[in-house]
């Protein structure tokens, strides 16, 4: 078989890339240590409330210090559970003032979920047996819709809540 010349300068060049990468990927991964966010710390889905941060008593909004905040959620089919407020009524909007600094800690019970403040960067995967956290400065005044951006079954469309920043 004959091969131009061009063409065997071509395939060296591609399968000398496709090593570079694949070195790339194995320096960040082995000696770097970089793996995917949600790694880092597991959970039993079927048993969340064994954790911490997930018992519903700390479910939903607490102020941790001056301006600083956390949100502890646990996302189901179909539904973001944020705790209830003191009348039981199960919460469905965050309320911060600008300019905090607010720590989101959500894991899923079920199936893979997402999690996203619409307008802000905050966007998460929720995936089951995995914990998800995502610290963001609310900058902007304003409603920021919670939506769900991971098709998670039939009632995807009302898996929603409200981050309010006054
Ligand atoms: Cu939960 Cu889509």
């Amino acid at each position: 078989m004959h091969l131009h010349k061009y063409e065997k300068v071509w395939l060296a060049f591609g399968m000398a890339s496709l090593i570079i990468f694949l070195l790339v990927i194995g320096f960040a991964a082995f000696w770097k240590g970089t793996h995917p966010q949600s790694h880092l710390e597991t959970i039993d889905q079927n048993n969340v409330e064994a954790h911490d941060s997930f018992k519903p008593e700390n479910l939903g909004l607490t102020e941790v210090a001056d301006g600083k905040y956390k949100v502890n959620m646990v996302a189901s089919a179909f539904n973001y559970d944020f705790g209830v407020d003191k009348d039981e009524k199960p919460v469905k909007t965050i309320r911060v003032p600008q300019g905090s600094t607010v720590l989101f800690t959500i894991t899923s019970k079920d199936v893979v979920h997402g999690f996203q403040v619409a307008g802000t960067n905050v966007n998460m995967m929720v995936e089951p047996g995995h914990i998800s956290r995502y610290e963001a400065v609310m900058k902007n005044k304003g409603e920021f819709t919670i939506v769900c951006n991971e098709y998670c079954g039939i009632g995807h469309h009302q898996m929603f809540g409200k981050v309010e920043v006054y």
